[in-house]
C-alpha cells in the first residue's frame, strides 16, 4: 500500500514518477523542492531528496537515492541502487550504473561513465583523526571512465579522459589521458584504443566531443 505523500518538486517538463518512488523528501524542516530543468523518469523505490537539482531528460532506475544539495546535469542516467549522499555535482551527459556509491563532496565532470558499483570515498581514515574530520570526494573530470567495481580514494583526481580498469583501487591523482590498472592503481599513458570520447548512442549527435 503506497504511503499518503505528495511528491514535491518544480519545473515544466514532462516528469514521470512511478509508484513508490519519493520525490523532494522534506530532509529538514523547510527544505526546498525538487528543481526539474526538463523531462525525467523517475522509477519506482526511488528516493530523492529535497534541494536537488535535476537537468533535462534525466533517467534514474529502481531504489536509487539522491540526497540534498546535489546538481546534476542534462541527459544524466542514475542507475538502479546507486547512492549520491548529497552536496554532489554532476555535469552534462553522464552514466552511473548499478551500485555506484558517490559520497558527500565529490564532482563528477561531462560524458563521465561509471561501471556498476564502482566505489567513490571521501574519508581517508574513518571514524579516526576526528579532530580533523573534513570530507572531500574525488573529482572525476570530464570525459573520464570508471571500471566496474573501482575503487577511488578521498580527494583524488581522476583527470580528463582517462581510464579506469575494472576493480583498480586508484590511491592517487591521476593525469589527465592515463590508465589506471589494478591494486594499488598503476598508471601509465592512455592506449591508442581507449582514445575514443565517451559517447552513448542516444546522446544527441552535435555533443562536443571530450578535449574540444
Ligand atoms: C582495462 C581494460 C580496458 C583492458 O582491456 P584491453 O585493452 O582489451 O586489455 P587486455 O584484455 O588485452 O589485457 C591486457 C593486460 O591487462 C590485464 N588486465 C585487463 N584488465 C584488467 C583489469 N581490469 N585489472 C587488472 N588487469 C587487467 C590482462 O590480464 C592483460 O594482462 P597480461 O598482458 O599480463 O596478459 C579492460 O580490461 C577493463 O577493465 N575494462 C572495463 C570494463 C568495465 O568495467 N565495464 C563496465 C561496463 S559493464
Amino acid at each position: 500500500m503506497s504511503a499518503n505523500f505528495s511528491h514535491r518538486y518544480e519545473g515544466d517538463g514532462r516528469v514521470t514518477i512511478q509508484p513508490l518512488a519519493i520525490v523532494g523528501l522534506e530532509h529538514t524542516p523547510g527544505a526546498g523542492p525538487v528543481r526539474f530543468a526538463g523531462d525525467a523518469t523517475v522509477r519506482s523505490h526511488t528516493v530523492i531528496y529535497g534541494d536537488v537539482e535535476l537537468g533535462d531528460a534525466f533517467q534514474a532506475g529502481h531504489s536509487a537515492l539522491i540526497r540534498e544539495h546535489t546538481t546534476v546535469g542534462n541527459h544524466v542516467m542514475v542507475g538502479s541502487h546507486v547512492v549520491i549522499d548529497g552536496n554532489v555535482h554532476i555535469g552534462d551527459f553522464v552514466k552511473i550504473q548499478t551500485g555506484c556509491y558517490i559520497p558527500t563532496h565529490t564532482t563528477l565532470g561531462s560524458r563521465v561513465f561509471l561501471g556498476p558499483h564502482a566505489v567513490l570515498t571521501n574519508d581517508r581514515f574513518p571514524l579516526r583523526q576526528r579532530d580533523r574530520y573534513a570530507p572531500e570526494g574525488p573529482t572525476i573530470e570530464d570525459g573520464v571512465t570508471l571500471g566496474a567495481g573501482c575503487i577511488v580514494l578521498p580527494g583524488v583526481t581522476v583527470g580528463a579522459n582517462s581510464f579506469v580498469a575494472a576493480g583498480a583501487v586508484v590511491t592517487r591523482d591521476v593525469p589527465a589521458n592515463s590508465l589506471v590498472v589494478g591494486t594499488p592503481g598503476k598508471v601509465s599513458p592512455l592506449p591508442e584504443h581507449l582514445r575514443d570520447p565517451n559517447r552513448a548512442l542516444n546522446w544527441p549527435s552535435d555533443e562536443p566531443e571530450s578535449g574540444d
